[in-house]
């Protein structure tokens, strides 16, 4: 894995030795503050090159443009909501999708196969263990952002998100977030409506590429702004769950991929 991660700077190969226990502290601190953690020069250069250049050709012949208008819920209406309500507005997302099973033996899948990523991501999370995904198709996903592509507001499903950043595009593609816009108990509405028509301020964060970022997006809207330029924005997306053999739905992979196997 020293030929993928920098195992130096994160020692996730060293379980439970001193310096993982510090790492593993670290992002938890950072997660309470900021809702998210980042690990920068994550995934080597030598490593990434190559990734990059095998998923530029899958994203230029083989990816499923996911293309959708959608709400910040992914939800077609809201109970005690008016439909034309502001923080019911709709916006596109649009990107390229690359699923797990057209990677092959990729330095992507190797890094979400090795035990010692899940099992560093659960002790940050605090969890037991964490299990990565039988799902053919979500287990990995590359996304490719291309001039004009975005990623639009939303809340997440899931309660953490795991993404590595492998291009950054010359311009645009800036991932925004305003933490903590609702709660489990306080949907906030109106706060809602405030982020989408411009009256709220959303915080930016740059990432460079090889970054790994662990983000809570259940309650935190996010978007990745306009990609622009010649270079699309490649990021990889891994999928980690509590319970074993998890898989999604054929109107899930239907959604997301275009297709169910
Ligand atoms: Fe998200």
């Amino acid at each position: 894995m020293q030929d993928l991660v920098d195992l130096v700077r994160y020692p996730l190969d060293q379980p439970n030795s001193k310096s993982w226990s510090a790492l593993v502290q670290c992002c938890q601190a950072d997660l309470t503050r900021d809702g998210m953690f980042n690990l920068p020069g994550f995934f080597r250069r030598t490593a990434m090159d190559q990734a990059v250049a095998h998923l530029v050709q899958l994203l230029s012949k083989n990816a499923f443009v996911h293309a959708r208008r959608h709400n910040i819920y992914f939800k077609k209406s809201i109970e005690g909501l008016p439909e034309d309500h502001p923080a019911l507005t709709e916006f596109e997302t649009s990107n390229r999708t690359i699923c797990a099973d057209q990677m092959d033996q990729s330095t992507i899948l190797r890094l979400y196969e090795w035990p010692q990523f899940a099992r560093f991501l659960a002790a940050v999370m605090e969890k037991d263990v964490l299990h990565t995904m039988d799902d053919p198709l979500a287990r990995v996903n590359v996304m490719g952002y291309s001039q004009g592509q975005a990623l639009n507001w939303h809340f997440d499903r899931s309660e953490f998100t795991t993404t590595l950043l492998l291009q950054a595009p010359e311009s645009g593609g800036a991932f925004e977030y305003y933490k903590d816009l609702r709660s489990d108990t306080d949907p906030n509405y109106e706060g809602v409506a405030q982020l989408l028509t411009d009256r709220l301020a959303p915080k930016q964060m740059p990432l460079e590429a090889g970054t790994l970022n662990i983000f809570k997006g259940k309650n935190t809207a996010h978007r990745v702004t306009p990609v622009s330029g010649n270079r699309d924005r490649i990021i990889a997306v891994f999928s980690f769950y509590e319970r074993s053999g998890f898989q999604f739905s054929d109107e899930e992979r239907m959604g997301f991929y275009g297709r169910v196997s």
